[in-house]
Protein backbone atom coordinates (compact mmCIF):
# COMPACT_ATOMS: atom_id res chain seq x y z
CA UNK A 1 0.00 0.00 0.00
CA UNK A 2 1.24 4.02 -0.80
CA UNK A 3 1.77 5.72 2.04
CA UNK A 4 -1.14 8.23 2.08
CA UNK A 5 0.40 12.40 1.94
CA UNK A 6 1.07 13.84 4.44
CA UNK A 7 -1.49 17.64 4.52
CA UNK A 8 0.16 20.99 6.15
CA UNK A 9 -1.26 24.15 6.80
CA UNK A 10 0.88 26.38 4.25
CA UNK A 11 -0.82 29.54 4.94
CA UNK A 12 -4.06 31.39 7.05
CA UNK A 13 -5.93 34.29 6.42
CA UNK A 14 -8.35 36.01 8.95
CA UNK A 15 -11.36 38.32 9.48
CA UNK A 16 -13.58 39.67 11.54
CA UNK A 17 -16.22 42.74 11.16
CA UNK A 18 -14.99 46.07 12.21
CA UNK A 19 -17.81 46.76 14.10
CA UNK A 20 -17.13 45.93 18.19
CA UNK A 21 -19.94 44.85 20.47
CA UNK A 22 -18.17 45.71 23.96
CA UNK A 23 -19.45 44.91 27.51
CA UNK A 24 -19.82 48.51 27.79
CA UNK A 25 -22.60 47.93 25.32
CA UNK A 26 -24.20 44.84 26.33
CA UNK A 27 -24.50 46.64 30.15
CA UNK A 28 -27.07 49.06 28.30
CA UNK A 29 -28.60 45.90 26.34
CA UNK A 30 -29.68 43.41 29.44
CA UNK A 31 -28.74 42.97 32.90
CA UNK A 32 -25.14 42.40 32.79
CA UNK A 33 -21.92 43.78 34.10
CA UNK A 34 -18.47 43.98 32.72
CA UNK A 35 -17.04 42.46 35.88
CA UNK A 36 -19.08 39.23 35.60
CA UNK A 37 -18.69 38.60 31.94
CA UNK A 38 -14.78 38.94 32.57
CA UNK A 39 -14.61 36.97 35.29
CA UNK A 40 -17.17 34.14 34.41
CA UNK A 41 -16.19 34.13 30.77
CA UNK A 42 -13.15 36.17 29.86
CA UNK A 43 -14.42 38.55 27.08
CA UNK A 44 -14.26 42.32 26.86
CA UNK A 45 -15.50 42.85 23.15
CA UNK A 46 -16.27 40.76 20.10
CA UNK A 47 -17.16 41.65 16.36
CA UNK A 48 -20.50 42.10 14.82
CA UNK A 49 -21.54 42.25 11.16
CA UNK A 50 -23.69 45.32 10.11
CA UNK A 51 -26.64 44.38 8.20
CA UNK A 52 -26.53 42.40 4.97
CA UNK A 53 -23.50 40.92 5.63
CA UNK A 54 -23.48 37.57 5.71
CA UNK A 55 -20.80 34.18 6.59
CA UNK A 56 -20.01 33.71 3.18
CA UNK A 57 -18.84 37.59 3.29
CA UNK A 58 -16.47 36.84 6.06
CA UNK A 59 -15.56 33.59 4.90
CA UNK A 60 -14.21 35.07 1.44
CA UNK A 61 -12.29 37.61 3.28
CA UNK A 62 -10.48 34.89 5.00
CA UNK A 63 -9.83 33.08 2.10
CA UNK A 64 -8.65 36.13 0.27
CA UNK A 65 -5.93 36.76 2.51
CA UNK A 66 -4.83 32.95 3.03
CA UNK A 67 -4.45 32.62 -0.84
CA UNK A 68 -2.61 36.05 -1.25
CA UNK A 69 -0.47 34.79 1.50
CA UNK A 70 0.19 31.10 -0.28
CA UNK A 71 0.67 32.78 -3.31
CA UNK A 72 -2.00 31.28 -4.78
CA UNK A 73 -4.76 31.65 -7.39
CA UNK A 74 -8.52 31.43 -6.50
CA UNK A 75 -8.37 29.26 -9.38
CA UNK A 76 -5.79 27.21 -7.78
CA UNK A 77 -8.14 25.52 -4.99
CA UNK A 78 -9.52 22.25 -5.87
CA UNK A 79 -12.11 21.63 -3.01
CA UNK A 80 -13.70 24.52 -0.67
CA UNK A 81 -15.09 23.26 3.11
CA UNK A 82 -17.16 25.46 4.95
CA UNK A 83 -17.16 24.57 8.60
CA UNK A 84 -20.37 26.68 9.72
CA UNK A 85 -23.79 27.00 11.80
CA UNK A 86 -24.94 30.17 10.62
CA UNK A 87 -24.92 29.56 6.56
CA UNK A 88 -26.03 32.60 4.54
CA UNK A 89 -29.38 30.58 3.94
CA UNK A 90 -29.62 26.81 4.09
CA UNK A 91 -29.20 26.28 0.71
CA UNK A 92 -27.03 26.67 -1.41
CA UNK A 93 -24.19 25.73 0.43
CA UNK A 94 -21.97 28.77 1.74
CA UNK A 95 -18.97 26.98 0.10
CA UNK A 96 -21.20 27.89 -3.36
CA UNK A 97 -21.42 31.27 -2.56
CA UNK A 98 -17.63 31.44 -1.77
CA UNK A 99 -16.61 29.74 -4.63
CA UNK A 100 -18.57 32.49 -6.81
CA UNK A 101 -17.24 34.98 -4.97
CA UNK A 102 -13.63 34.29 -4.98
CA UNK A 103 -13.60 33.16 -8.20
CA UNK A 104 -12.59 29.66 -7.56
CA UNK A 105 -13.38 28.24 -11.18
CA UNK A 106 -13.51 24.42 -11.28
CA UNK A 107 -13.27 23.90 -7.54
CA UNK A 108 -16.14 22.10 -5.78
CA UNK A 109 -17.02 22.49 -2.42
CA UNK A 110 -19.50 21.68 0.47
CA UNK A 111 -20.62 22.67 4.29
CA UNK A 112 -19.75 20.70 7.69
CA UNK A 113 -22.06 20.99 9.79
CA UNK A 114 -20.25 20.44 13.47
CA UNK A 115 -20.37 23.82 15.55
CA UNK A 116 -17.57 24.88 17.13
CA UNK A 117 -15.91 21.57 16.47
CA UNK A 118 -16.20 22.31 12.59
CA UNK A 119 -13.30 24.24 11.71
CA UNK A 120 -11.23 21.10 12.78
CA UNK A 121 -13.45 18.39 11.55
CA UNK A 122 -13.04 20.48 8.07
CA UNK A 123 -9.56 20.29 8.53
CA UNK A 124 -9.59 16.75 8.39
CA UNK A 125 -11.58 15.95 6.10
CA UNK A 126 -9.52 18.23 3.41
CA UNK A 127 -6.56 16.49 4.90
CA UNK A 128 -8.53 13.40 3.47
CA UNK A 129 -8.33 14.84 -0.46
CA UNK A 130 -4.62 15.55 0.29
CA UNK A 131 -3.89 11.91 1.74
CA UNK A 132 -5.53 10.54 -1.39
CA UNK A 133 -3.16 12.37 -4.00
CA UNK A 134 -6.51 13.87 -6.13
CA UNK A 135 -6.37 17.09 -4.48
CA UNK A 136 -3.13 19.37 -4.07
CA UNK A 137 -4.81 22.38 -2.72
CA UNK A 138 -7.96 22.66 -0.31
CA UNK A 139 -9.02 25.68 1.07
CA UNK A 140 -10.83 24.66 4.82
CA UNK A 141 -12.73 27.56 6.28
CA UNK A 142 -14.48 28.33 9.62
CA UNK A 143 -16.68 31.19 10.00
CA UNK A 144 -19.94 32.03 11.39
CA UNK A 145 -22.13 35.16 11.92
CA UNK A 146 -23.20 34.27 15.60
CA UNK A 147 -25.04 37.75 15.93
CA UNK A 148 -27.62 36.51 13.31
CA UNK A 149 -29.07 33.46 15.40
CA UNK A 150 -28.54 35.25 19.03
CA UNK A 151 -31.24 36.93 21.41
CA UNK A 152 -29.76 39.83 22.39
CA UNK A 153 -32.50 40.06 25.04
CA UNK A 154 -31.16 37.04 26.84
CA UNK A 155 -28.06 37.43 29.08
CA UNK A 156 -26.71 34.19 29.38
CA UNK A 157 -26.09 34.10 25.21
CA UNK A 158 -25.88 37.19 24.46
CA UNK A 159 -22.43 37.88 26.07
CA UNK A 160 -20.73 34.84 24.37
CA UNK A 161 -20.92 35.23 20.97
CA UNK A 162 -19.18 37.31 17.99
CA UNK A 163 -18.85 37.35 14.73
CA UNK A 164 -15.73 36.05 12.49
CA UNK A 165 -13.70 33.72 10.58
CA UNK A 166 -10.21 31.87 9.51
CA UNK A 167 -9.36 29.70 6.34
CA UNK A 168 -6.61 27.60 6.13
CA UNK A 169 -5.04 25.99 2.92
CA UNK A 170 -4.21 22.65 3.10
CA UNK A 171 -1.32 21.39 0.47
CA UNK A 172 0.77 18.02 0.61
CA UNK A 173 3.71 18.41 2.84
CA UNK A 174 7.03 18.06 1.75
CA UNK A 175 7.62 15.58 4.13
CA UNK A 176 6.83 14.63 7.62
CA UNK A 177 8.76 17.14 9.72
CA UNK A 178 5.52 19.21 9.40
CA UNK A 179 1.86 18.77 8.43
CA UNK A 180 -1.06 17.11 10.59
CA UNK A 181 -0.11 14.13 12.47
CA UNK A 182 -3.22 12.85 13.93
CA UNK A 183 -6.69 13.18 15.15
CA UNK A 184 -9.50 12.12 17.49
CA UNK A 185 -13.18 12.66 16.76
CA UNK A 186 -16.08 11.95 18.97
CA UNK A 187 -19.76 13.00 18.60
CA UNK A 188 -21.85 12.43 21.60
CA UNK A 189 -25.54 13.33 20.46
CA UNK A 190 -27.53 12.97 23.40
CA UNK A 191 -26.22 16.26 24.68
CA UNK A 192 -27.68 17.98 21.58
CA UNK A 193 -30.54 19.12 23.84
CA UNK A 194 -28.03 21.55 26.23
CA UNK A 195 -27.14 23.85 23.10
CA UNK A 196 -29.48 23.88 19.76
CA UNK A 197 -31.40 25.97 17.53
CA UNK A 198 -34.81 24.43 17.31
CA UNK A 199 -36.28 26.67 14.87
CA UNK A 200 -36.00 26.62 11.10
CA UNK A 201 -35.17 23.06 10.27
CA UNK A 202 -37.75 20.59 8.78
CA UNK A 203 -38.96 19.38 12.83
CA UNK A 204 -40.02 22.84 13.16
CA UNK A 205 -39.83 25.06 9.84
CA UNK A 206 -40.24 28.60 10.66
CA UNK A 207 -43.65 29.95 11.32
CA UNK A 208 -44.68 33.68 13.19
CA UNK A 209 -45.22 31.17 15.93
CA UNK A 210 -41.89 29.64 16.08
CA UNK A 211 -40.77 33.04 15.75
CA UNK A 212 -42.87 34.26 18.96
CA UNK A 213 -41.17 31.29 20.89
CA UNK A 214 -37.45 32.30 19.94
CA UNK A 215 -36.81 29.15 18.00
CA UNK A 216 -34.95 31.18 15.56
CA UNK A 217 -32.11 31.93 18.45
CA UNK A 218 -29.31 29.27 20.23
CA UNK A 219 -30.54 27.69 23.28
CA UNK A 220 -27.86 26.65 25.68
CA UNK A 221 -28.11 24.93 29.41
CA UNK A 222 -24.61 26.31 29.82
CA UNK A 223 -23.77 24.88 32.87
CA UNK A 224 -24.09 21.42 31.20
CA UNK A 225 -22.19 22.82 28.42
CA UNK A 226 -19.22 23.63 30.72
CA UNK A 227 -18.93 20.22 32.61
CA UNK A 228 -18.64 18.41 29.32
CA UNK A 229 -15.93 20.44 27.63
CA UNK A 230 -13.62 20.24 30.10
CA UNK A 231 -13.89 16.89 30.88
CA UNK A 232 -13.95 15.68 27.17
CA UNK A 233 -11.58 18.22 26.08
CA UNK A 234 -9.18 17.26 28.71
CA UNK A 235 -9.84 12.84 27.71
CA UNK A 236 -9.37 13.55 23.91
CA UNK A 237 -6.29 15.38 24.18
CA UNK A 238 -5.05 13.18 26.69
CA UNK A 239 -5.84 10.39 23.87
CA UNK A 240 -3.89 11.81 21.50
CA UNK A 241 -0.85 12.86 23.66
CA UNK A 242 -0.74 9.11 25.12
CA UNK A 243 -0.55 7.66 21.67
CA UNK A 244 1.68 9.65 19.91
CA UNK A 245 4.27 9.32 22.61
CA UNK A 246 3.95 12.76 24.18
CA UNK A 247 3.33 14.82 27.32
CA UNK A 248 1.73 18.20 27.46
CA UNK A 249 4.90 19.75 28.31
CA UNK A 250 5.95 19.30 24.73
CA UNK A 251 3.28 20.74 23.44
CA UNK A 252 4.80 24.58 21.94
CA UNK A 253 1.30 25.84 21.47
CA UNK A 254 -1.93 24.64 22.49
CA UNK A 255 -5.02 25.98 20.25
CA UNK A 256 -8.30 25.29 21.85
CA UNK A 257 -11.96 26.57 21.04
CA UNK A 258 -12.47 29.77 22.47
CA UNK A 259 -15.99 29.53 24.43
CA UNK A 260 -15.03 30.33 28.17
CA UNK A 261 -11.67 31.42 29.45
CA UNK A 262 -12.55 28.85 32.61
CA UNK A 263 -12.90 25.84 30.55
CA UNK A 264 -9.21 26.49 28.26
CA UNK A 265 -7.51 27.27 31.94
CA UNK A 266 -9.35 24.10 33.38
CA UNK A 267 -8.42 22.17 30.74
CA UNK A 268 -4.74 22.89 30.48
CA UNK A 269 -4.28 22.65 33.85
CA UNK A 270 -5.37 19.34 33.85
CA UNK A 271 -2.96 18.05 30.34
CA UNK A 272 -0.20 19.48 32.43
CA UNK A 273 0.69 22.13 29.34
CA UNK A 274 3.03 25.08 29.96
CA UNK A 275 0.93 28.49 30.22
CA UNK A 276 2.92 30.06 27.29
CA UNK A 277 1.95 28.10 25.06
CA UNK A 278 -1.88 28.16 25.74
CA UNK A 279 -3.04 30.27 23.08
CA UNK A 280 -6.03 32.74 24.30
CA UNK A 281 -7.86 35.48 22.69
CA UNK A 282 -11.59 35.61 23.68
CA UNK A 283 -11.39 38.71 25.05
CA UNK A 284 -10.96 40.29 21.93
CA UNK A 285 -13.25 38.29 19.62
CA UNK A 286 -15.58 36.14 22.10
CA UNK A 287 -16.54 33.11 21.14
CA UNK A 288 -16.72 32.62 17.28
CA UNK A 289 -17.78 29.24 17.20
CA UNK A 290 -16.51 27.71 13.75
CA UNK A 291 -13.82 30.64 13.35
CA UNK A 292 -11.98 30.34 17.03
CA UNK A 293 -9.66 28.27 16.04
CA UNK A 294 -7.69 29.44 13.15
CA UNK A 295 -8.67 33.34 14.29
CA UNK A 296 -6.48 31.85 17.64
CA UNK A 297 -3.88 30.16 14.71
CA UNK A 298 -4.35 34.13 13.69
CA UNK A 299 -3.32 35.25 17.08
CA UNK A 300 -0.64 32.99 17.68
CA UNK A 301 1.41 33.88 14.53
CA UNK A 302 1.08 37.88 15.67
CA UNK A 303 2.44 36.66 18.94
CA UNK A 304 5.36 34.74 17.51
CA UNK A 305 4.35 31.76 19.15
CA UNK A 306 4.08 29.56 16.19
CA UNK A 307 7.54 28.75 14.25
CA UNK A 308 8.04 25.80 11.29
CA UNK A 309 8.63 22.20 13.51
CA UNK A 310 6.54 23.36 16.42
CA UNK A 311 4.33 20.74 17.94
CA UNK A 312 0.55 22.16 17.80
CA UNK A 313 -2.64 20.55 19.21
CA UNK A 314 -5.97 21.97 18.35
CA UNK A 315 -8.73 20.77 20.48
CA UNK A 316 -12.68 21.92 20.71
CA UNK A 317 -15.83 20.43 22.10
CA UNK A 318 -19.01 22.25 20.27
CA UNK A 319 -22.88 21.31 20.24
CA UNK A 320 -24.06 18.07 19.20
CA UNK A 321 -22.03 17.45 21.19
CA UNK A 322 -19.30 17.39 18.96
CA UNK A 323 -15.77 17.07 20.50
CA UNK A 324 -11.87 16.63 18.52
CA UNK A 325 -8.18 17.14 19.19
CA UNK A 326 -5.89 17.23 16.38
CA UNK A 327 -1.52 17.29 16.83
CA UNK A 328 0.27 18.89 13.50
CA UNK A 329 4.06 20.13 13.04
CA UNK A 330 3.41 24.35 12.29
CA UNK A 331 4.68 24.12 8.34
CA UNK A 332 6.26 28.10 7.94
O1 LIG B 1 -18.91 27.09 22.09
C1 LIG B 1 -19.97 26.26 22.38
C2 LIG B 1 -19.77 25.64 23.66
N1 LIG B 1 -20.27 26.53 24.71
C3 LIG B 1 -19.62 26.59 25.84
O2 LIG B 1 -18.57 25.99 25.98
C4 LIG B 1 -20.24 27.38 26.97
C5 LIG B 1 -20.04 26.67 28.29
N2 LIG B 1 -20.66 27.36 29.40
C6 LIG B 1 -20.16 28.51 29.90
O3 LIG B 1 -19.20 29.07 29.40
C7 LIG B 1 -20.80 29.05 31.15
O4 LIG B 1 -21.68 28.10 31.69
C8 LIG B 1 -21.57 30.38 30.93
C9 LIG B 1 -20.60 31.50 30.62
C10 LIG B 1 -22.56 30.22 29.80
C11 LIG B 1 -22.32 30.77 32.19
O5 LIG B 1 -21.43 30.86 33.28
P1 LIG B 1 -21.74 30.10 34.64
O6 LIG B 1 -20.63 30.41 35.55
O7 LIG B 1 -21.99 28.64 34.32
O8 LIG B 1 -23.04 30.82 35.12
P2 LIG B 1 -24.47 30.19 35.46
O9 LIG B 1 -25.21 29.82 34.24
O10 LIG B 1 -24.31 29.15 36.53
O11 LIG B 1 -25.18 31.42 36.11
C12 LIG B 1 -24.70 31.97 37.37
C13 LIG B 1 -25.50 33.23 37.67
C14 LIG B 1 -27.01 33.04 37.51
O12 LIG B 1 -27.66 33.84 38.47
P3 LIG B 1 -28.21 33.16 39.84
O13 LIG B 1 -29.18 32.12 39.41
O14 LIG B 1 -27.01 32.59 40.52
O15 LIG B 1 -28.81 34.33 40.54
C15 LIG B 1 -27.31 33.62 36.14
O16 LIG B 1 -28.62 34.08 36.02
O17 LIG B 1 -25.14 34.25 36.74
C16 LIG B 1 -26.33 34.76 36.12
N3 LIG B 1 -25.99 35.21 34.78
C17 LIG B 1 -25.51 36.43 34.53
N4 LIG B 1 -25.27 37.47 35.34
C18 LIG B 1 -24.77 38.59 34.77
C19 LIG B 1 -26.04 34.50 33.62
N5 LIG B 1 -25.62 35.27 32.61
C20 LIG B 1 -25.28 36.47 33.15
C21 LIG B 1 -24.78 37.66 32.61
N6 LIG B 1 -24.55 38.69 33.46
N7 LIG B 1 -24.52 37.82 31.31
Amino acid sequence: MTKPIRAKISALGTYVPPRLLTNADLEKMVDTTNEWIMTRVGIRERHVVDKGVATSDLAVEAAKQALAQGGRAPTDIDAIIVGTVTPDMLFPSTACLVQHKLGAKGAWGFDLSAACSAFIYSLQVGAQFIAGGLHKRVLVIGADVMSSIIDYTDRATCVIFGDGAGAALLEPAEDDSVGLIDYIHEVDGSGGCYLYMPGGGSLHPSTRQTVDQKMHYVHQDGQQVFKFAVRKQTELCQKLLERNGLKGSDIDAFIPHQANLRIISATADRLGLRPESVIVNIERYGNTTAGTIPLAMGTALEEGKLKKGNLVMLASVGAGFTIGATLLRWAY
